[in-house]
């Protein structure tokens, strides 16, 4: 991030006393008029209206075994982003970023046609490893994830950041969860730390029926700190020609039901027979609105395994059927009117006891690796690239993570609130902060952005 030095006195006049040392809250960008998405009870909001997440799954030269950040080819985008105004979408997932690298041309450019960008902050060298959750839970895996958030927190369509994609693929993973939580937890602490806005934290988990619901309730359980803002789900279990009932949509919203956190599908699109998009009518209708939030079609471009919405040669974008057959949907389909059932209330849920499905022997939380602690006073620092030497085997006694958290360790030590300082490490200090410091800082990032468009 590079703020000006006009910036710098304009932040510092409205929030500067209650701000992280050298952190910009939000970098003004006149030309954008996008109003950050926020949360209350289980959806999303833009400004006062309901939000829905209408998007693509975007990962072009993804498939091709090299990892790629779309983001950053800005000729890419300019190529592209005509095709998601004509689809209609108002939201883009991409799973790969070079955090050394600029992404301002995209994403200014996705801010003119009106397109929020939710965010996979792991990659292929800087995640953890399923295999080898303990040893990869270290301070060169976080320092990476912080500098992914750095890199993208002063964008105003940032609408959310995934803390992970699938690392519990099967039955028998389990075990990684509260490596997932704990790192979700850290990136929650950071940005509220750094004085960031309130951006989401969630995961992306697989379509495996065994353990998604679990991973949902336990990413939603303890204390505050702990507990994610929003889960997702990768599913692909309607394929046309389908219905509400017979692709199990309808047991999947009965499953959910009261869950305290919006919840939207990440992916989905089986392409097992045709491929249509019926199910776009049902996801957007009342029958699931009050749990889900939409979702985000898998995938925009066809990347080797069939999913693609389009073929990409070069410049030339070139749409196949399933592009209009979903453009049709989208455009069939209103948003229902209101809250469209959402629930304004967010409460947590139980921890899933151990089970044959559920290998976490308690609730019990890895404590940040103190080697991490130093980023969240002093900023994360240049970001590692996709090309760094990765972090996976990166851990030792010196930047593993040492012992168990205590209950409320994840607290904000600093936010955009004045004078409020959730420093408590008790449960309930920081349970009873949630609602007025989420709502105190919605207040004044708004004032704050509004008055920097000036
Ligand atoms: C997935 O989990 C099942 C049940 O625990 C196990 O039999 C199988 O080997 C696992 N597969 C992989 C690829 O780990
Ligand atoms: C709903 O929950 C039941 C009971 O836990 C589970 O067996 C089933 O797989 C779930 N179905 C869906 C679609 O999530
Ligand atoms: C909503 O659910 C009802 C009852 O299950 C079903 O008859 C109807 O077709 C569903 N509507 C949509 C749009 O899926
Ligand atoms: C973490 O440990 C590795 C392996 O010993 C070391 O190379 C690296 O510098 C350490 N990183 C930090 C941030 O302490």
């Amino acid at each position: 991030m590079k703020p000006s030095a006009g910036y710098s006195l304009l932040a510092a006049s409205f929030v500067g006393s209650t701000t992280a040392a050298g952190t910009p809250v939000i970098v003004p960008r006149a030309s954008s008029t996008m109003t950050p998405i926020t949360i209350t009870g289980n959806a999303f909001y833009e400004g006062s209206e309901r939000f829905y997440i209408r998007g693509v799954d975007y990962a072009p030269g993804g498939g091709i075994g090299t990892p790629t950040d779309p983001i950053a080819d800005s000729a890419g985008c300019a190529r592209d982003i005509p095709y998601f105004t004509q689809l209609g979408i108002n939201t883009i997932r991409v799973y790969t970023i070079d955090n050394s690298a600029s992404h301002d041309d995209c994403m200014e450019a996705l801010q003119k046609a009106g397109i929020y960008l939710v965010l996979d902050t792991d990659n292929d060298k800087y995640s953890l490893n399923r295999d080898a959750p303990e040893e990869s839970y270290n301070s060169v895996y976080l320092q990476s994830v912080f500098a992914t958030i750095d890199a993208f927190a002063s964008y105003p369509n940032t609408l959310a950041f995934l803390s992970g994609n699938e690392v519990i693929n099967n039955a028998s993973n389990t075990n990684v969860a509260p490596y997932v939580k704990a790192t979700t937890r850290d990136m929650k602490q950071y940005i509220g730390d750094r004085g960031y806005r309130k951006i989401a934290v969630g995961y992306s988990a697989a379509d495996v029926d065994a353990n998604q619901q679990l991973m949902a309730e336990y990413l939603n359980c303890g204390t505050d700190d702990q507990r994610a803002d929003f889960y997702s789900i990768n599913d692909y279990s309607w394929c046309d020609p389908s219905s509400f009932e017979t692709s199990g949509w309808d047991t999947l919203v009965a499953n959910y039901t009261n869950y305290g956190l919006p919840l939207f599908m990440s992916e989905y699109g089986c392409i097992t027979n045709s491929r249509n998009f019926q199910e776009v009518a049902t996801l957007y209708s009342t029958n699931m609105t009050g749990v889900f939030s939409g979702g985000l079609v898998y995938e925009f471009s066809q990347e080797g395994n069939g999913y693609g919405l389009v073929t990409i040669s070069g410049n030339t974008v070139t749409p196949n059927s399933q592009f209009t057959d979903l453009e049709n949907a989208y455009k069939a389909t209103p948003n229902p009117s209101g809250s469209g059932g959402a629930s304004t209330s967010s409460q947590a849920s139980t921890c899933p006891p151990e089970s044959d499905q559920w290998n976490v022997a308690n609730d019990d939380l890895p404590a940040m690796p103190a080697a991490a602690e130093t980023f969240l006073k002093n900023g994360a620092g240049a970001g590692p690239g996709l090309t760094g030497a990765g972090s996976q085997e990166a851990g030792d006694s010196e930047n593993e993570s040492v012992g168990t958290a205590s209950a409320g360790s994840g607290a904000v030590t600093q936010t955009s609130s004045a004078g409020s300082k959730a420093t408590g490490s008790g449960s309930s200090a920081a349970s009873s902060l949630r609602l007025d410091l989420s709502f105190m800082s919605m207040v004044s990032v708004g004032l704050a952005a509004s008055i920097m468009l000036l």
